[in-house]
């Protein structure tokens, strides 16, 4: 078996609102798969979910062939689950927090202590282990909480918003570690509404807005999907008036936009609008100045995707119970 998560018409209701709209996914094992979205876009509820403590309104999944409804104990086994608010314990320190949750799963002594020593020193908090969690970092709380969701030797993880509030370093540290991991076997189901962390960490990614997705693929695929906004960006020598609708003219050139002195010209065919650029400047003259083809980024790509500017959705509702 190599499927990991299997959601089939996976739906969640809160009232009139529709937060998860019968999603259909699948993640394989050994994959890091991301769920990318705005605010409010359903991840934490898909989340939740898939891990056990949000019942379905509708709709089913199962994680490493296990029903997250009837089997769920089973399921809950073989998951680390880092959620999106910090659970561990300020006054307890790095280490406690650590043998504390190996109590939790039940795991002898001898194995908890070897394990939380072992995971204290890949995530480099070896040295702390004994200080009051109260005086960490948030990078180092954010690690810690990956580290207990990993006492348990998971299979597969769950990380929502792993880096949100985090700076560049401690953003990266999470995220080798993540690959690190992976590349030891770990399957990972990320959700976060960071396009460059999606674009860095993985796999595949399914694009989620108003709780239903629009898309899943590799970063790469997506982004080569969208043919149209390969751009081409031009400048030539010299101030030569406003060009923009000569521009236009151009054979396989769909769209022009003037950008200080440098034009931006779509099209959905980068080689042969290249090469009518260069007939275009020979004919009138021109010199070419810069020539560059621009690719379309996963953020273009959730823009023509969501038709919305990532981060702008306001909430639909306050929480309320689940
Ligand atoms: N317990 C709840 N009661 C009522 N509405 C809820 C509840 N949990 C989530 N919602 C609503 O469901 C929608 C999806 O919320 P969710 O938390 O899944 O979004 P998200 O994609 O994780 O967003 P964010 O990026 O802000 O974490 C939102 O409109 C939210 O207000
Ligand atoms: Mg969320």
């Amino acid at each position: 078996m190599s499927v990991a998560i299997k959601a089939e018409n996976l739906t969640k209701r809160y009232g009139d609102l529709v937060a998860v709209d019968h999603i259909n996914f699948e993640v394989q094992k050994g994959e890091i798969f991301g769920f990318l979205g705005p605010n409010g876009a359903g991840k934490s509820t898909t989340t939740r979910m898939l891990i056990g403590i949000s019942i379905p309104t509708e709709g089913t999944a199962q994680v490493m062939g296990f029903d997250i409804r009837r089997q769920s104990v089973r399921a809950k086994e073989l998951m680390g689950i880092v959620t999106d608010v910090s659970n561990v314990y300020t006054q307890l320190t790095a280490w406690q927090n650590l043998i504390f949750t190996g109590k939790l799963y039940d795991i002898p002594k001898s194995e908890r202590e070897s394990r939380a020593k072992e995971l204290l020193q890949l995530f480099g908090l070896f040295e702390r282990r004994n200080d009051n969690v109260e005086g960490f970092s948030k990078g180092m709380r954010r690690r810690l909480c990956i580290a207990m969701a990993l006492m348990n030797k998971s299979s597969i993880l769950f990380l929502d918003e792993p880096t949100v509030g985090l700076d560049v370093q401690s953003s990266l540290i999470i995220r080798n570690l993540v690959k690190k991991l992976n590349s030891e076997g770990l399957t990972v189901f990320v959700t976060t509404h960071n396009m460059e962390e999606a674009n860095q960490m993985c796999d595949r990614v399914a694009i989620i807005n108003n709780g239903k997705i629009e898309a899943i693929d590799t970063p790469e695929m997506l982004k080569s999907a969208i043919k149209k906004l390969q751009v081409i960006e031009v400048s030539f020598v010299g101030s030569n008036g406003d060009l923009t609708s000569e521009l236009k003219k151009i054979q396989e050139v769909t769209d022009v936009t003037k950008n200080g002195d440098k034009y931006r010209l779509n099209t959905e065919n980068v080689p042969q609008a290249l090469s009518n650029v260069w007939g275009f400047s020979k004919k009138k003259g021109l010199t070419i100045n810069t020539l560059n083809t621009l690719s379309p980024t996963l953020e273009d790509v959730f823009v023509e995707l969501t038709g919305i500017q990532p981060e702008i959705r306001p909430p639909k509702t306050q929480r309320g119970q689940d």
